[in-house]
């Protein structure tokens, strides 16, 4: 299925992910002319614009979302935009949108932003407009189902109208260029990989914390709750490329084969492994900010923090715990994975008084985008009292590093394998469904012992609970 699209039909083109991410995303491309002139992006959603419309609307969210420095002529992108209004549940309707987009040359590439429950209409309006086709391929955000059982009705509805090649299930933080550095720096230098198992590492960590509350998203996120939103995907596709095998090369089928495999080999967690909370009004960043039922407007069961001890069963990771913890209203934005060594296996310092202290690499994902690997070092000095040891960090910061490039948005890349066709970087649908087989079980265990999160204070790195989860085996979280 190899083409480059020369249409990109855009659903939810009115939507957040729209405003914020795709039309800056593709604006950029554009001025960076890395999608070609030809490109034509139609734009459908419920609201009434005409092609003028529309183009004063993308217009507005450029000026918001993408700095003036990225934006090359405005008026040559928007030049490409067209739209035409949409009613998903009126199959009619798609004659119209199959009209608009005429009949590309190479083939049509469609992202589809919406909610859940248009899915399946939407593919039936595709089927029945004949934009199906062999030369179409389909982008899909999240959320794709609440459970294993409403993501395999979706996944069904989807292939009943296009082969899996010819699906791109989109996990934005694989789009970030620090993710995909995972890669390289596991697979691209001989250092790591005879320590990167369970005879060396003692423990692993990821956080993926927020400041932001609710954001407006009452409809979707009180449904959905930390678990689903952020575990369930994200988190579990960073777990995936820290524990995954060596892929035999750089290939989408190779990669995902690998991701999958550790995915299915995740332990079902019992009730002391996890722990839940919700936040309180408090103060974030030094601002007041309300308790997540104020901004609700009721109370709620919702959890907006999770902390999970999980277990990767295979030979590589026998009794490695991965500490996951994620949550909305904690004191800073960081994303990050700490992977703890184990300490030496006699230390020689030990008649000398002397203290070692066990390796640790810290992968920076956002906002810092660092590699810090502690080392033990000794402390300068004549040594009278005996010797002293310090840990110093070996400092790789991406930035200094790679001065030059500029930052880009996840969507750009995301974006641009999608017209290109290139799914290395989406998720296939084994791997959601084992990402959902694990997720399920989790929950199934909180209904069962009637879990209820702990409140936490906004500004706090969740309920005291969490820390005791990783405290009680003798590990620190990282802060
Ligand atoms: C989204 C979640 O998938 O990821 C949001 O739905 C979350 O709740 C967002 O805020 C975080 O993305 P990023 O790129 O800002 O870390």
């Amino acid at each position: 299925m190899s083409f480059n699209a020369d249409c990109l039909l855009l659903f939810g083109a009115t939507g957040d992910l729209a405003q914020r991410m795709l039309l800056p995303s593709l604006c950029a491309l554009g001025a960076d002319k890395l999608i070609s002139p030809d490109l034509k992006i139609v734009g459908t959603a419920r609201q009434p614009f005409d092609d003028a419309g529309y183009r004063n609307f993308a217009r507005e969210a450029l000026e918001k979302y993408l700095p003036p420095e990225r934006r090359g002529s405005m008026a040559e992108f928007l030049n490409r935009l067209h739209y035409q209004p949409l009613d998903a549940n009126d199959t009619s309707h798609f004659v119209d949108l199959a009209a608009k987009v005429g009949t590309p040359k190479e083939g049509l590439a469609i992202f589809l932003s919406t909610a859940p429950g248009l899915f399946e209409p939407t593919i039936a309006g595709l089927s029945a407009s004949g934009l199906t086709g062999a030369n179409v391929r389909i982008g899909l955000e999240k959320p794709l189902g609440t459970d294993l059982e409403s993501s395999r009705h979706i996944n069904d509805a989807v292939a009943s109208a296009f082969s899996e090649d010819r699906i791109f299930r989109i996990d934005h933080y694989l789009g970030k260029e620090t993710v995909q550095n995972l890669l390289a720096l596991r697979f691209a230098n001989i250092l790591f990989e005879p320590l990167w198992n369970a005879a060396h590492i003692d423990n692993v960590q990821i956080t993926v914390a927020e400041t932001v509350g609710l954001e407006n998203r009452v409809g979707y996120y009180d449904g959905a709750g930390a678990l689903r939103d952020m575990v369930q995907n994200h988190m579990l596709q960073l777990l995936a490329l820290v524990a995954m095998e060596p892929p035999a090369s750089y290939d989408s089928t190779a990669i995902r084969d690998e991701k999958v495999k550790v995915l299915r080999c995740l332990r079902y967690v019992t009730p002391d492994e996890t722990v839940t909370g919700q936040y309180r009004k408090g103060a974030v960043e030094g601002q007041p900010v309300p308790g997540y039922d104020d901004e609700l407007g009721k109370d709620s069961d919702t959890e907006t923090f999770v902390a999970i001890k999980a277990h990767v069963d295979n030979w590589r990771w026998k009794g490695v715990p991965f500490y996951l913890r994620t949550g909305k209203r904690l004191p800073k934005r960081v994303t990050e994975i700490i992977v703890n060594f184990r300490p030496v296996p006699h230390s020689i310092f030990a008649s000398k008084a002397a203290s070692t202290r066990p390796n640790s690499l810290l992968i920076g994902i956002q906002p810092e985008e660092n590699i810090t690997l502690q080392l033990m070092a000794k402390v300068p000095g004549l040594d009278r009292d005996g010797i002293r040891l310090r840990p110093v960090p070996l400092d790789i910061a991406m930035n200094d590093a790679f001065a030059g490039p500029v930052k880009r948005i996840a969507y750009e890349r995301l974006l641009l394998d999608l017209i290109g066709g290139d799914q290395t970087l989406f998720v296939r649908r084994d791997e959601v469904e084992a990402q959902w087989d694990w997720i399920d079980d989790i929950r199934a265990v909180w209904a069962e012992h009637g879990v209820k999160p702990k409140a936490y204070a906004a500004g706090n790195w969740g309920p005291s609970a969490a820390i005791a989860l990783a405290e009680r085996d003798g590990v620190t979280w990282h802060e």
